[in-house]
Formats: C-alpha cells, structure tokens, sequence
C-alpha cells in the first residue's frame, strides 16, 4: 500500500503574534514541525511527504527541511486558505498513491496509532478523520457576549488530523470544492459535500493545534514527554 502525506504548514500564524510563523517557532531546541515530521517518519507507514509552506519561506524550508527528516520528498508554496494550500501539496501527489494522509504541522503530539488506525480506515471506508468527543457543555453565544443557546453535545466530536482518504475520492471532493468555490476548514467537509461517507478515528486531548502563546507553553511539557530523546 502506498501511502502519502501532505503536511499544511504555509500559514503565516497571525494568532501567535510575531513575525516567524508558529510552525517554525522553536519548542525545546527545534522547530514545532520538527516533531511532527519526525513522528510520521517513525511510523513507517508513509512512504512520501509533501510539505506545504508559504511563498516566503520557500527557498529556507527547501534548504532546511528537504530530506531532513529525510521523509520530506517535495517542498511546495501554500495558498491563501488552509484548503488552497493542502489543494496544491495534493496537486503534487502521484496518482497512483492509494491513501493521501493530510496533517496540520503544527500538530506535533500526534501518534503512530493515529496515522495507523486513519490510513486502515481510509483503506475500509474511503474517508477517515481523527477526532475526539466534547465533553464540556457547549453554548452559542450572540454579538453583545449573552448566551442564546445550549447546544445538545451528544454526538458532538471535535475535529483533529491526521485524516486519510483514498486518492480518488479525495480527487473528486477538491474537483467538486474548487469548481463551486466551496470551503471547509478540514478536507472531512470536502467529502461530505460530495456526499460520501467519514469515519471517526479516535484522537486525542493531546494532539493540540497550537495556535495561541498559551498553546506553546503548554506544549513545552508535553514535548519532552512525547520526545524524550530530542
Ligand atoms: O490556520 P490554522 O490554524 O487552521 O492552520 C492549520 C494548519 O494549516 C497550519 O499548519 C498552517 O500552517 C496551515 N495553513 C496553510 N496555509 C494557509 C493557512 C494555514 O498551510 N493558508
């Protein structure tokens, strides 16, 4: 079974204040993507990976990243949206690769198990995405800051990558996206818009997007638990 990565890291992480993007922001002595490349190297599962970073940053992360984990074969320049970026680090993968597994890089805490249990249920299903239940009371609040809602939370998940989809039906849910301008904010949204089915893989608390400087701190402990050796 071939299976290929497409890892999004070409946003320019205005969330996290600062000029470098939060991908590239040091986390106890290397770069967040670091962490994430090194786990989908040591799974073992992926045979090529292709990072997605922005314009500017192309001829650095060409330099830096190429081969290094030597599980990086392709570097290529982001789009204006998460979806336009994961669109054209698609664009560059084979049609023959059976599972396309696409994942935020600045996701570090995932797990073998994750990309694992993602890529056979893309195998059995067609669509995969990891996520995880929500536990907290969930409310829709209006403008002014009052709460207008309860929102029932069974069956509610919150949505994680990685996710995994057969290269054909991923095809054809950015051929259907791209040809009405339709957005998602995670590649799942694409396959239902076509109308196929997902299946829920397990995630966890800990596979954080970081996103905010609290989110860094944060990860500063996880980081040497997840990685001991780095
Ligand atoms: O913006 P958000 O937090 O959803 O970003 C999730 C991932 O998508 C990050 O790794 C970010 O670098 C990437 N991204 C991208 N191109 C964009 C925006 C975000 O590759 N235009």
């Amino acid at each position: 079974m071939s299976v290929c990565a497409v890892v999004p890291a070409g946003g320019s992480g205005t969330r996290m204040g600062g000029k470098v993007p939060k991908q590239f922001l040091n986390l106890n002595g290397n770069p967040i993507l670091y962490y994430t490349l090194k786990t989908m190297q040591d799974c073992g599962i992926i045979s090529e990976l292709i990072l997605v970073v922005p314009e500017k940053e192309y001829d650095a992360a060409c330099a830096d990243w190429l081969g290094n984990p030597k599980i990086v074969t392709k570097v290529v320049i982001g789009g204006e949206k998460r979806q336009d970026s994961v669109y054209n680090g698609f664009a560059e993968v084979s049609p023959q690769t059976e599972i396309v597994l696409v994942h935020d890089g600045v996701r570090p805490f995932l797990s073998s198990r994750m990309i694992r249990e993602s890529v056979d249920a893309a195998q059995k299903f067609g669509a995969a995405i990891t996520a995880i239940p929500v536990n907290d009371t969930i409310k829709r609040v209006d403008s002014s800051g009052m709460v207008s809602q309860t929102i029932d939370r069974e069956g509610l998940w919150r949505v994680q990558t990685p996710q995994a989809f057969q290269y054909a039906i991923l095809k054809e849910a950015f051929t259907k996206a791209n040809s009405e301008n339709f957005y998602g904010t995670d590649e799942g949204t694409l396959i239902e818009h076509l109308g196929k089915p997902v299946k829920i893989v397990e995630g966890s608390e800990q596979n954080i997007k970081i996103t905010r400087p609290e989110d860094l701190e944060m990860s500063e402990t996880f980081i040497s638990k997840a990685f001991p050796d780095n």
